[in-house]
């Protein structure tokens, strides 16, 4: 019998909201079509960007947008991207293939996308091709709101107030595309470029610092060592499709399904021992640890760009999204700031689109079942699951967490990675007395099961009937395949 114990009247951990944020990329169609469509387009938009991608986002009450990369972050050089859009110049982003960027979407228009969602910007600076001179005048130019060169430049180009963007990344990937660097390289350049990355007046910035590779354990330790005290926060990066890319999105056996879920668990041990690193140089926990890109990495579409990361998105991506959204609550003292890769149209997208329609994916649904976290104290539990077995290896089948929000309500989500078996579970909840239950469940007719934009809600959430409460005890039947959470009053 599978149980999990609630412990209702203790939690000292909140769970930040920011772990809900999501990654934007100038890559393939997610800026492209997936946010920007262009004031002139017969597609509906505010100033440039689509309405139905907002509202969605606003949706799931998104709290930080990443941008502008990824690898494009470092060859991304932001004064191309200001003054008139006719005047911009273009470039080639290498990266991700090929394609010329005509800079139509830069500062003002993603600044003005997180003001139209009302999510928080974070903002990855060039430190593999920039200057540290060009970091310190984005920053002038965003953040001033005084008599200044970057500041006046703003103003001219029709902003009078400064945004006070907060999260601001100092470099991505420098390990790699951001420029090969060795860590005690890097370390260097971190506390060069953040020197000059100045608090102006009423936000004082909060800095990112690239962070490991999977796990790159040397890299945190350098890290942590050379910088603590100047960063508030470390990037991890993990992908957990990495290995397998060339495996289809949509078309999958058993085997695929374990091998991906298996992998996506590895987040958890990667943030336990990440962890252990910081808080040996960091006892008093004053950087959080960043995971600031994250999602199942698979094949792309056939037919598509190889070079536009477009894949679609299946009831596995969903158990893929709420297994990982689990583990970071589990860790909310240390995790604190998280973005899964992308939001639109690349990788474990949220929301696809085609032209004029837009489609809401599994992922998404995790997101919003499971926003309900957001800022809410972690309660500490404890989940003895069955094995979920596939060929020689074993994964627990129950990935679960609790949490108690501002008003006493108590939600739990978790996840069956069983692609055939329901499973019974027994919730015992401590130390509150509770008197009912009501749920949402997201499962698929296989395990394949995907939307697409001639049956956009194949995939979607339901009310959830499988629970029944008895003296303080929850007695569940999870369907194979799914993400459920439940509210517990
Ligand atoms: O998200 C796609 C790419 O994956 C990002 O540009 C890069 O940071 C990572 O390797």
């Amino acid at each position: 019998m599978n149980s999990m114990v609630i412990q209702a009247d203790l939690g000292k951990d909140t769970i930040s909201p920011h772990v809900y944020g999501n990654f934007s990329e100038h890559l393939g169609h997610c800026i492209y079509g997936g946010f920007w469509v262009g004031e002139d387009s017969p597609i509906p938009n505010v100033r440039g960007i689509r309405k139905d991608v907002v509202a969605a986002l606003k949706k799931i009450k998104l709290p930080n947008l990443r941008w502008p990369g990824g690898c494009f972050a470092d060859e991304y050089h932001w004064t191309d991207g200001i003054g008139p859009r006719e005047n911009r110049p273009t470039m080639i982003n290498t990266h991700w293939g090929g394609v010329t960027e005509n800079n139509h979407f830069g500062t003002h228009e993603f600044l003005d996308l997180c003001e139209q969602i009302g999510c928080e910007p974070y903002i990855c600076g060039n430190v593999g091709s920039g200057t540290v001179q060009e970091m310190s005048q984005w920053v002038e130019y965003v953040n001033f709101d005084g008599v200044s060169p970057m500041a006046n430049l703003r103003r001219a180009n029709g902003r009078e107030e400064a945004w006070k963007v907060h999260f601001w990344a100092v470099g991505n990937e420098n390990w790699g595309c951001g420029g090969q660097m060795r860590p005690e390289f890097y370390a260097d350049q971190y506390r060069r470029f953040a020197t000059y990355c100045r608090n102006y007046p009423d936000k004082p910035l909060y800095k990112v610092a690239c962070g490991p590779c999977g796990p790159s354990y040397d890299w945190t330790d350098v890290l942590m060592r050379e910088c603590t005290g100047r960063m508030n926060g470390l990037a991890l990066h993990y992908y957990c499709g990495s290995g397998r890319e060339s495996r289809s999105a949509t078309q999958y056996a058993e085997g695929d399904w374990f091998f991906n879920l298996k992998n996506t668990l590895f987040m958890d041990e990667l943030i336990t021992k990440h962890s252990t690193i910081m808080d040996k140089h960091d006892p008093g926990n004053t950087v959080a640890l960043v995971v600031d890109e994250w999602g199942a990495w698979h094949a792309v579409e056939p037919g598509t760009n190889p070079g536009f990361l477009y894949q679609q998105n299946t009831i596995r991506d969903a158990v893929v999204a709420a297994m990982t959204l689990d583990i970071f609550h589990k860790h909310a003292r240390r995790v604190r700031l998280a973005n899964i890769a992308q939001t639109v149209n690349v990788l474990q997208a949220v929301i696809l689109t085609q032209d004029e329609k837009m489609l809401l994916t599994p992922t998404y649904h995790v997101f919003d079942m499971y926003k309900v976290h957001m800022d809410a104290t972690l309660l500490p539990s404890h989940v003895a699951a069955e094995d979920y077995t596939f060929g020689p290896e074993s994964i627990p089948a129950i990935t679960a967490s609790a949490s108690r929000d501002a008003a006493g309500k108590i939600h739990v989500s978790m996840s069956n990675a069983n692609p055939e078996q329901a499973l019974d579970l027994s919730i015992q909840i401590r130390g509150q007395t509770v008197s009912s239950v009501t749920g949402k469940v997201l499962t698929g007719k296989t395990i394949t099961s995907h939307n697409t934009f001639e049956a956009p809600r194949a995939v979607r959430p339901a009310t959830f009937e499988g629970v029944k409460l008895s003296r303080n005890k929850l007695s569940v039947k999870l369907p194979p395949r799914s993400v459920i959470v439940l509210e517990v009053v």
